[in-house]
């Protein structure tokens, strides 16, 4: 069974890596099993500064998924590429950059210096838990747009811009980002939600309004997909509640390349490696015999999904 991948800067040997924010730096992760069985590793975000994020609790889970407003705790760019990288450069897998920023100058400066250390970005316009910058730069394709043309102009490396699905027109970034030069697409990024404490009569979390991640946003994930896969040229890392090898076929007829694990991690710190055992026999189950075969396999059929253009 066939199970790698060739995307823009990245060659997988299988589709399934770790989503942002969902396995740190790899270090705790590399004491259960070896990180390279992973196709790719994806990092937690960089920003220029080191950030320690919102206030607690900033976690809480719901019936079918997590709530978190983190604020993109990371150690800064610099530390990053001096104390991280090094350590995930000891295992064969391609490395992508989480880049977040408040404004366009930060982005192409976090983009400038870790673009020589990686082998592909994934533009976090996304961030819903952050006060200024994330929300405005996913949901409008003219910010999206800019951001996504200027990194692309400093990095020697392929951008992949990842999408917030917190919009009513997803084609709609999706297309903005591809026509700023973006070489992929990384979605989705998390559902802002929010929970409320009977005994306090106050939200749960005290940022207020957390992203909502896990099996709940799948269907969510894969109606976006479908819908974009059907309107640009560029491949889609997708990912949303993926739990099982099962999850990844789906994600892959819908039209992704390839897919990231996120909240799962939490739950089952084996669940990639899990995966990627898995894949080769639910493949060939439903008659496939590579990963490429499944990639887009839904669209035999043009299913019309409502847009809301403004
Ligand atoms: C605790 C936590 C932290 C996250 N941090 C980031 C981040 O730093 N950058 C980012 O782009 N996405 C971040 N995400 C979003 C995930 O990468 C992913 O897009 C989302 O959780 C959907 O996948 P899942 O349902 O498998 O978790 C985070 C998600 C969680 C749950």
């Amino acid at each position: 069974m066939n199970v790698s991948v060739n995307l823009p800067g990245l060659n997988l040997k299988n589709p399934v890596m770790p989503a942002s924010g969902c396995f740190a730096f790899g270090k705790e992760f590399a004491q259960f099993y070896d990180l390279s069985n992973l196709g790719a590793v994806i990092m937690k975000a960089a920003t220029k500064e080191r950030r320690f994020g919102n206030g607690t609790p900033r976690v809480a889970e719901t019936a079918s998924g997590m709530l978190n407003a983190i604020g993109l705790q990371n150690p800064g760019v610099e530390s990053i590429i001096t104390d991280e990288i090094p350590f995930l450069k000891n295992y064969h897998l391609p490395i992508i950059a989480n880049v977040a920023g408040s404004t366009v100058e930060e982005y192409v400066e976090v983009a400038e210096k870790i673009s020589p250390h990686v082998d592909a970005i994934e533009l976090n316009i996304s961030c819903p838990n952050v006060k200024e910058g994330g929300v405005q730069f996913g949901t409008d394709p003219a910010l999206a747009k800019e951001v996504t043309r200027d990194v692309v102009e400093v990095s020697n490396i392929p951008v992949y811009v990842k999408l917030s699905p917190n919009v009513t027109d997803i084609v709609g970034m999706a297309l903005a980002a591809e026509e700023a030069g973006a070489s992929g697409l990384s979605m989705i990024n998390t559902l802002t939600g929010m929970r409320i404490d009977p005994k306090t009569r106050k939200p749960v979390i005290a940022n207020g309004t957390g992203g909502l991640s896990g099996a709940a946003i799948k269907p969510i994930s894969i109606r976006m997909i479908h819908q974009v896969y059907q309107a640009v040229t560029i491949p889609i890392i997708g990912m949303g509640g993926i739990e099982s090898a099962e999850d990844v076929l789906e994600y892959l007829l819908a039209g992704a390349s390839a897919v990231a694990i996120g909240s799962a991690n939490f739950k089952n710190p084996f669940i990639c490696k899990e995966i990627i055992e898995e894949l080769p026999a639910v493949l060939a189950r439903y008659g496939f015999s590579s990963v490429k075969e499944a990639i887009g396999g839904a669209h035999h059929e043009k299913v019309e999904t409502p847009v809301l253009r403004s």
